[in-house]
């Protein structure tokens, strides 16, 4: 069989923020081989897979080798002489091998890049682009993209709250001009910023570095790039990442910027106001991991007209999205597969979210590689949405030109979601 596991064998490799992580080639006894790479958050859920670091004191305690010595030993002896071809059952042996509920005993790094050398190589073998060997002949759309324009939070050393400010080029024809619009935004926002005396280079992921006197002045700022590029609103919408979790808990939100604190009724009212005042369609984690009633309140109050997006809330776990569904909790997921840990479970939560009529997002992190399976994911999946940070590092830029290939090679006969990807009308 041409599509048996061979062998697997980790390596370190660096990421974009310059810190060790975990690569996994993966080869079939017919030859074929693939490569997956684990991605790094900064901004993590409570209850993602864990991300096994070595700790102590060299490379800030983050360097892999214990991962990369669980891929090399346990998870090798455990999956060659398997089929590539039935991820699940690769998937399966590494749950069953790793025993925990987080991946804490194998690491969510080492088995996510296991699980995506293995998918790759599945491709492979069929001599098929990854996305159109996902699809299996199915039609496919091209995702909207949510790009960050103003980076925040965890990823620009808190100097404001909310995490992303982003945009969504909902009018676009197709996803060559929906990056066209973006690159006027972004640079437009740039022109701005240096006009203001505050332009001071890049956030993590590629957004401008946002030296803002308040939260709000960021969202207006945005809004006035979107009117400098010449967009009207029903063209390039607002989303927003608020990533609540990084600073509230108990249901107590305290801005560092504005030096303000908040019960959740209060931040509530200031979300709503701000979804009313500004053309923002999308917004992720209103509030922290733990408030599960602010959650099912604000979805409440503007699901009808907004999408409202669990990413620290749902960890990309079915489970934990079965029970969101059930609540009204939200109505769109983000999939970040290294938040789960096999390419299988990530699945699982987008077809438990597709089932609901939810929207769903597939995601990068915010510590990223040149690797661009997230995008042929987002396609062959038929997702219909796409994140990957700003418009700028290459890390980012090589996933949003993969997706321009991707349309290129779908030819005339390629749909882009565009606002149809949203769950709301
Ligand atoms: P992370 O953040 O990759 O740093 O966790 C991204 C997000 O919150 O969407
Ligand atoms: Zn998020």
């Amino acid at each position: 069989m041409g599509s048996k596991i061979e062998s697997v064998l980790a390596r370190r490799i660096w990421d974009s923020r310059g810190r060790p992580t975990v690569e996994v080639d993966v080869r079939l006894a017919g030859g074929a081989w693939g490569r997956g790479v684990a991605p790094a958050g900064a901004s993590r859920g409570s209850r993602e897979a864990v991300d096994l670091r070595d700790g102590g004191p060299q490379l800030g305690g983050f360097d892999v080798q214990r991962a990369i010595g669980n891929v090399n030993g346990a998870i090798a002896r455990c999956i060659v002489g398997m089929d590539a071809m039935d991820q699940q059952a690769v998937d399966g042996a590494m749950i069953a091998l790793d025993g925990t509920s987080t991946k804490s005993a194998l690491g969510g790094n080492a088995t996510i890049a296991t699980s995506l050398a293995v998918l790759q190589a599945a491709a492979a073998a069929a001599g098929l682009p990854l996305w159109r060997h996902l699809s299996g002949g199915a039609p496919v759309r091209m995702p909207l993209p949510e790009i960050q324009i103003f980076g925040g939070g965890a990823h620009a050393g808190r100097r404001v709250d909310v995490q992303d400010f982003l945009i969504m080029p909902i009018g676009a024809a197709s996803f060559d001009e929906a990056m066209v619009m973006t690159a006027e935004v972004y640079r437009a926002a740039g022109e701005l910023m240096e006009r203001m005396g505050r332009r001071c280079g890049v956030a993590d992921e590629g957004g401008w570095w946002p030296d803002f006197k308040s939260n709000e002045e960021a969202l207006e700022t945005l809004v006035r790039a979107i009117d400098a590029a010449g967009y009207r609103h029903d063209q390039v919408a607002i989303s927003l990442d608020i990533a609540a979790s990084e600073f509230g808990r108990n249901g107590r939100y305290t801005l560092g910027l504005e030096q303000r604190s908040y019960d959740t009724s209060d931040w509530l009212e200031l979300l709503v106001g701000w979804v009313a005042r500004y053309p923002i369609l999308s917004v992720e984690d209103p509030v922290a991991e733990d408030d599960a009633q602010g959650m099912r309140e604000f979805t409440a109050a503007v699901g009808h007209k907004v999408q409202v997006i669990g990413d620290d809330f749902l960890v990309s776990n079915a489970a934990l999205v079965r029970d969101a569904v059930a609540a009204g909790s939200c109505n769109a997921v983000l999939l970040k597969p290294n938040q789960v840990g096999t390419i299988s479970e990530t699945r699982q939560a987008l077809e438990v979210a597709r089932a609901a009529g939810w929207g769903t997002v597939v995601s990068a992190r915010s510590g990223e590689t040149e690797d661009v399976a997230i995008v042929h994911l987002a396609v062959g999946w038929n997702a219909g949405q796409l994140k990957v940070g700003s418009f700028a590092r290459s890390e980012r830029m090589a996933k949003w030109n993969e997706a321009l290939r991707v349309e290129a090679a779908i030819g005339a006969g390629a749909v882009y979601a565009g606002r149809k990807a949203l769950p709301v009308p």
